[in-house]
């Protein structure tokens, strides 16, 4: 435990020793699972842990006050990093009534497989815990999950952010004053931001603006240091990373080619595209790291993949890339794709990739572009004109 203000106090599980995050997520100075307690007449603790840590909690918990006198649990998100160990403490204590939008209510819910004594909060409600002590709810959803929201404590102008603002970087001391490399804690911030939110641009530029009239002191994450003197610096990185950038228009092509020839229709699609004064970068995914490709496909402003047809399929390297695609950006962004490849007999690949990427919601312009083994041609004409109906797209 850990007091913040008069008011606030730390009680998450820190990890400095965890190098992996829910399979997905390198950490490589660990992380941690922020939870707080904040103490008027009445007691919130303000989201809880990972089901593996329920017991560390609890103990951090009752070093501040027995959990039986703990009157609310606020979840400002409910993914289980945040959540598993909700049902610890509720098995010490189930008057608890727990607090979250009402998508958070029923994923808890869900989560816990228990009906719980809850109350699903709306935008400006306020939660009084005497003392001048309130609670602001702040509706905001997609940060990260559609259940989200910001907590706000007023008379000591806190911030409750869940996953914003946060970073997989353990600082034992838990306020990043404390930090000795704030230049790592800078690149773990950026690479959570990466990982987590980039997706969800738009939602952060929507959070930033529903925060903007507050004074903040310190910033309480979910996850990595509470933010006091990088607290400036972590709200200008989010704004300018949130930024709708009139980035210069890009197309990546990736293809895979057995023969040649499917590398012969990318570079005919390339030299059309560079006639437009486009960017344009093509990928060999045979020569290509999955992380390279991946991250590729999601700064695109158009894409294309290219496969021959073997085995009645498309190969393997592609298929890879395409299950790598950010579904929820894929579908905002309206990112236009077409697809293409060389064929002996049969010629399936484009039609199998193309239906996946209709179902992934690429904007999909066109049925995929084949050509039986090396493109002639006529073939080039149908290629230039595939490509104006690419360029087409991202001109709208
Ligand atoms: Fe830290 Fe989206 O959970």
């Amino acid at each position: 435990m850990k007091k913040l203000t008069e008011h606030v106090s730390y009680v998450g599980v820190q990890n400095p020793s965890m190098r992996t995050f829910d399979i997905i997520m390198k950490t490589g100075y660990g992380s941690s699972y922020n939870s707080y307690v904040v103490r008027g007449e009445k007691t919130a603790v303000i989201e809880t842990a990972h089901a593996d840590y329920g017991k560390e909690f609890l103990a951090n918990i009752e070093e501040i006050l027995p959990a039986e006198k703990v009157d609310y649990v606020i979840l400002n998100h409910t993914e289980p990093d945040h959540t598993g160990s909700l049902v610890t403490l509720l098995d010490v204590n189930p008057e608890i009534e727990v607090y979250g939008t009402v998508a958070a209510i029923r994923n808890v819910e869900a989560i816990t497989n228990r009906k719980l004594n809850s109350h699903s909060v709306k935008t400006g409600e306020i939660l009084d815990l005497g003392q001048g002590i309130t609670l602001e709810f702040i509706v905001s959803p997609n940060l990260h999950w559609p259940d989200s929201m910001f907590t706000y404590f007023e008379k000591e102008q806190v911030l409750f952010s869940c996953d914003v603002f946060g970073s997989h970087y353990c600082e034992p001391e838990v306020l990043d004053c404390h930090v000795k490399k704030p230049e790592l804690l800078r690149g773990e911030r950026k690479n959570y931001y990466d990982c987590i939110f980039s997706p969800f641009q738009k939602f952060v530029r929507m959070g930033l603006d529903r925060i903007k009239d507050k004074k903040i002191e310190l910033i309480c994450p979910s996850h990595g240091p509470v933010l006091k003197e990088y607290l400036q610096e972590t709200l200008e990185d989010y704004r300018s990373w949130s930024a709708t950038k009139q980035e210069e228009k890009n197309i990546a092509i990736f293809y895979v080619s057995a023969y040649g020839y499917t590398k012969s229709m990318a570079e005919i699609f390339a030299r059309e595209f560079k006639k437009q004064s486009i960017t344009v970068t093509q990928y060999d995914l045979s020569e290509t790291s999955q992380e390279e490709a991946a991250e590729a496909l999601h700064k695109a402003t158009a894409v294309l993949f290219g496969s021959p047809t073997i085995n009645q399929d498309a190969l393997k390297p592609i298929w890879d890339l395409i299950s790598c695609t950010d579904a929820i950006h894929v579908r905002t962004a309206k990112t236009p794709a077409l697809t293409f490849g060389s064929y002996g007999w049969s010629g399936e690949a484009c039609g199998y990739l193309d239906e996946r990427l209709r179902t992934l919601k690429y904007k999909v312009v066109g049925d995929g572009v084949t050509c039986v083994f090396k493109p002639a041609p006529e073939d080039e004409a149908r290629i230039h004109q595939a490509a104006q109906v690419v360029l087409d797209a991202i001109s709208e």
